[in-house]
Order: C-alpha cells, then structure tokens, then sequence
C-alpha cells in the first residue's frame, strides 16, 4: 500500500525540505528525487509520483522514495553536486543543462528539429539516443533514462508574431548555449536564470519574455504575467533522469534490478502521458483568461527561417551525425 507522509519523521534538519510523497520507515534505504517542477498535472512531477509510489509498494521494508518537487530540496545547478555528494540519489534536469558536463546533448536543443514527441521518442530510443544516455558516465553519472516533457512555445509582454516582433527584449533561458544563439538570431538578448526565478523576473520586467512547454507554463502562471503565449512548437524540452554511479553500484543486485524495472516501466508510461498532460495544460491557461495564439504556417516559417541558421554554430560540438539521426527519427 501506498504510505502516508509522516511530517518531518526522517527528513534531514540540515536540508529542512519536505517532500512531497515520503514513505520510510526505520531500516529502509532512502532514495530522494529532487526536482524543480510541480507535482501535479505536469509530465516530469507525475513520473516521480509513479515511480515513487511503486517504489513504495513494491520495495517495502528494503527502500522508499522521498519525492521534492517544485525545487524545495536543490535547483538543477546545485543537483549535480547533490547527486555525487549522496544528498540526493535521483534528479531529472532537462537536457539543457548538462552544458558545463557534455556539449553532446546541445542536439536536443537545436530549434525546430523535432516536429512531434514521435520523432523524440524515435530518437531516444534508437541506438543514437541510448548512446547519448552515457554521454556523462565519465563524470560519475549514469542516465536512467529520458522523461519526456513536450515542444516549447515563446511568451513575451507584447505579442509576438514574427521573430522581429522580439527585437530589445531579453529573454529567460535555460543554462543552453543553443538558446542563447536562437534568442540572438531573433535580435533579443537572452538571461540565463534558474527556474525557480522565472516568475519573479517576468512580473518585475528583469526579463521580458521566455519559452516553455504548455505544463510549465501554467503550472508555474507564468501565463499571468505575459501578454500572451505564441504556439511556435520550436525546441523540444526533455529530462535525463540521473543517478550517481557510486550509488547505482553500491546496491546489492536484486535490489538495483528492482529499482532499475521498476523506474524504466513507470518512464514509458509516463512518457505516454506527456503530450495529453501538455494539452490540459494549455485548455488550462486559456480557460484561466490567457491568450494564445497561434500562427498561420507562412507566419511559422519565418521563426523556422530566422533560428535554422543556428544549427550550423554547434554541428560541431553535437557531430553531423547525431544531427542526421535526429532529423531522420522526425521523418
Ligand atoms: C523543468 O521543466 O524542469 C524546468 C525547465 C526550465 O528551466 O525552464
């Protein structure tokens, strides 16, 4: 059976977070998630939900899953550490920032390479996509798998129909290198900023506009604090769900056998969830009064005109290859 949180009972006074599903009861081993989103009606939250509450049930009385969401326990910069240190056992970054560890995963970030979550999902579990889940094994991770989020969508104060409508705004990013070239292709600037920041700096004008999935989007209101939302599908938004590999290793067979099952099974089906939970999201923003708009095709080649340019910069980094398959996987 699924337990109860029991307020406070074995949560480290040091880190004075609380988690958002606990189960642990003397003797079990803890297995913390530590991430940045909701908990609720949003890809990656649902997915921790899953894997913890069968991690719960199934792995009684030898390990338990402690879920923090919302960034209560780290942000993505200070969970990689987190995660080598063994304050935290699991995390789920998006591919985005894994900069400073592999420009590898730049591929995933390429504007309007992936036309659906099909074509990602082709990609990820093709041979070049289970290849690029080792890709930080040299840095003492190991990826336990990608978690699917959707396609992102640009927000600003003003409405924006042509990518020369953002020309002087400045833009929240994620800590990408390709989002900086793409924001610039457009004639904005671009701000790198945590997640947890993001609301703030868009109600206080420190940045004018970012680009998110539908679930971010409303599960964080940043909707409230926009003009509108443009449906421009551009770059994709993706998690790589890590361990440390001192952890992975350390665990007896059987019981890693049962975590690593048990955590594969709940991502696919998770996976399989995250276009309809995006789809919620947006009916959400627009029945809570946001404005979304969508563009006529000619009107969306402009943006795919104007950001295609920006693949050329990191082919390099990424390997024409990599890029290739990619491509490939959407055809
Ligand atoms: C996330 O979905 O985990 C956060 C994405 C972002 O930083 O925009």
């Amino acid at each position: 059976m699924f337990k109860k949180f029991a307020a406070g009972a074995i949560v480290s006074a040091a880190l004075l977070a609380t988690p958002a599903f606990a189960a642990c009861d003397s003797g079990e081993m803890v297995i913390k998630f530590s991430h940045v989103t909701a908990e609720t009606g949003h890809p990656k939250g649902e997915a921790a939900a899953a894997i913890a509450k069968r991690i719960n049930e199934e792995m009684d009385g030898t390990a338990c899953m402690e879920v923090f969401a919302n960034s209560t326990l780290f942000d993505d910069n200070k969970v990689m550490e987190a995660l080598l240190l063994g304050d935290v056992q699991v995390a789920a970054p998006s591919l985005s920032k894994f900069e400073s560890f592999t420009k590898k995963y730049r591929v995933f970030d390429l504007p309007f390479l992936f036309p659906n979550m099909d074509a990602v999902n082709n990609f990820t579990q093709g041979p070049v996509g289970k290849d690029l889940l080792n890709a930080i094994n040299d840095k003492g991770y190991v990826g336990l798998g990608y978690i699917y989020n959707g396609l992102k969508h640009f927000s600003a104060d003003r409405p924006l129909i042509k990518p020369s409508d953002a020309e002087g705004l400045k833009f929240r990013v994620q800590t990408s290198d390709v989002a900086v070239a793409m924001i610039e292709a457009m004639g904005a600037s671009a701000q790198k900023l945590a997640f947890s920041e993001v609301y703030g700096a868009l109600q206080t004008g420190v940045v004018d506009g970012q680009e998110n999935t539908w679930s971010n989007i409303y599960s964080k209101k940043f909707f409230e604090v926009q003009d509108g939302v443009t449906v421009t599908n551009h770059q994709l938004l993706t998690y790589l769900a890590i361990t440390s590999k001192e952890w992975l290793d350390s665990l007896d067979p059987e019981v890693r056998d049962q975590f690593l099952t048990i955590f594969n099974e709940e991502v696919v089906a998770a996976n399989a969830k995250a276009t309809a939970l995006n789809e919620q999201a947006r009916e959400n923003i627009v029945a809570a009064g946001g404005v979304v708009r969508e563009l006529t095709p000619e009107q969306r080649q402009v943006w795919v005109d104007t950001m295609r340019p920006v693949w050329d910069q990191f082919k390099d980094d990424i390997g024409q290859d990599v890029i290739d398959a990619a491509v490939a996987a959407g055809e």
